[in-house]
């Protein structure tokens, strides 16, 4: 069985050193993905028989970040021969024996070969018919990447690494992009014959095509346009640069599709972002993580969306919010915090300086000014007075306020959960609510005022406050 039978193997098993960092390398994230997770969600995509991960690296940590994502592939561990070489061995050989198609291999460090690129890459190598077709691409500064070396004839000789490189080799601007299509026959052929004997002291993939050629069997070389697929993120300066391209895939492709995103270069979309056709992104926005937009609402600008659902005609402005669901046409800022669990009914309002966290509130029903809401039920038509706070938590427990329909509390409530305010009930201003409020009832609990009177200038004689009462005094 020949055909069209595909295995892909994603090479992650590397330290990634230059990255100085604990993390490993292809766990770094742009786009709201792990590197090596935009590597498989796009090997999902072209429907392999087969996706191997190649993990040695803090393989547990690099197993545990994919496998639930990705429960299609089959993570296979590198022993202790390194190199690039070694790594696909370790896949090739724990592929099934009859298996006798064709072999992808990428690099978990290269997350921008689309599947239009790989799909194309995969014809390529079917037309030409060749053992091996190696993605290449003719660059501005090749420090670091392979060379590719051609014969005379103009087909591929072999590929050397920057470190064996020959000056005269390290002048050449084609460079092997770490992409690679192989009979999966050629590798268990040649890869055996593949040593360490070079300055890194590694068993180099890139070997394999000197290795045919010298064989008289034909390498393919794909060269493409697009010089940006093939980057690859070896530190952080990379890192940004790579991730910067991929945003500005993911805000072109929103615009394409009818979105208005004012300045791309202050907005942030992770890819697993959702967004509707007239939805406006004001600068400085950072839609992240599986965050759905429907239609018309305007975001931003400063704004972070975690994990959100904004409905239609929404306004969310100058606002950190995650895990909140807004209504459709609710409004939300500026200056506005919404945790986890927040869901702000159709038309509601959070306003200015306001937190919530764990809070239904109702359809129409609004937190103007300056509130923390927490663990909280707020029924419709609500309107919780500037100030209103939820005194959630006792020090031991959190505790739940429930505030039904149409109820209206006056500024700097405090409301010590658990706590109930019936339909239609009122609070005065500053009322500290420790008990139930039967609806349609008017709760206060501030003594009554006194005024003592001539206080001031007989006890702060001399002061501003003193002289000014005195004028006001002497005027009547
Ligand atoms: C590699 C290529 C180079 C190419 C470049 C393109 C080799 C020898 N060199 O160099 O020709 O221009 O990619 O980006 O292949 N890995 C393993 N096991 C290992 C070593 C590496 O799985 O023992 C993985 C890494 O995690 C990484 C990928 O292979 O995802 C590439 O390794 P890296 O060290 O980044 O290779 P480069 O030096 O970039
Ligand atoms: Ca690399």
């Amino acid at each position: 069985m020949t055909g069209n039978h595909l295995a892909i193997i994603v090479l992650a098993a590397g330290q990634g050193t230059r990255m100085r960092s604990r993390l490993p390398k292809v766990l770094h994230p742009i786009g709201g993905r792990p590197l090596v997770g935009h590597v498989l969600t796009t090997a999902t995509r072209l429907g392999a028989d087969h996706i191997e991960v190649v993990v040695r690296h803090e393989r547990d940590q690099v197993v545990a970040a994919l496998e639930k994502d990705y429960p299609t592939a089959v993570f296979i561990d590198q022993d202790d021969v390194p190199g690039t070489g070694r790594a696909v061995q370790v896949a090739v050989d724990a592929l099934p024996a009859d298996f006798d198609g064709d072999v992808l291999v990428l690099s978990g460090d290269c997350p921008l070969a689309d599947a239009d690129t790989l799909g194309s890459f995969l014809d390529a190598h079917r037309a030409a018919q060749a053992e091996a077709t190696l993605m290449t691409a003719v660059v501005e500064d090749p420090t670091g990447y392979g060379r590719v070396i051609r014969d005379a004839d103009g087909g591929v000789d072999r590929v050397v690494e920057q470190k064996d490189a020959t000056t005269e080799e390290a002048a050449v601007s084609e460079i092997n992009a770490g992409m690679y299509v192989f009979r999966v026959s050629t590798l268990r052929k040649y890869l055996p014959s593949v040593g360490v004997d070079n300055a890194q002291g590694e068993m180099y993939l890139t070997d394999v095509p000197g290795l045919l050629r010298r064989d008289g069997s034909r390498v393919a070389a794909s060269v493409v346009s697009d010089v940006t697929v093939t980057y690859g993120v070896n530190d952080r300066a990379q890192l940004a640069e790579v991730g910067r391209l991929l945003n500005r895939r993911i805000v072109r492709r929103w615009q394409l599709e009818g979105v208005t995103v004012i300045d791309p270069a202050t907005t942030w979309i992770d890819d697993d972002a959702t967004l509707a056709p007239d939805v406006t992104i004001l600068p400085n926005t950072h839609i992240l993580r599986a965050t759905t937009i429907a239609e018309g609402a305007i975001i931003g600008p400063d704004t972070t969306l975690v994990d959100c659902e904004v409905g239609e005609d929404a306004i969310v402005r100058r606002t950190d919010a995650t895990l909140a669901v807004i209504g459709a046409e609710a409004t939300v800022g500026p200056f506005s915090f919404l945790r986890p669990g927040t869901v702000l009914g159709a038309r509601g309002k959070i306003g200015a300086y306001v937190e919530t966290k764990n809070a239904e509130i109702g359809e129409g029903s609004k937190v103007p000014h300056l509130s923390y809401v927490g663990d909280a039920t707020i029924g419709r038509g609500v309107n919780l007075g500037a100030s209103t706070i939820t005194a959630n938590y006792d020090d031991v427990n959190k505790h739940r306020t429930v505030v039904e329909d149409e109820v209206h509390t006056g500024s700097h409530t405090t409301l010590v959960a658990p706590v109930r305010l019936g339909a239609g009930a009122k609070t005065g201003a500053g009322a500290v609510v420790r008990k139930d409020v039967p609806a349609g009832s008017l709760a206060m609990s501030v003594a009554p005022q006194r005024n003592i009177e001539g206080w001031v200038e007989k006890n702060r004689a001399g002061t501003g406050a003193a002289d000014a009462a005195a004028r006001t005094r002497v005027a009547e």
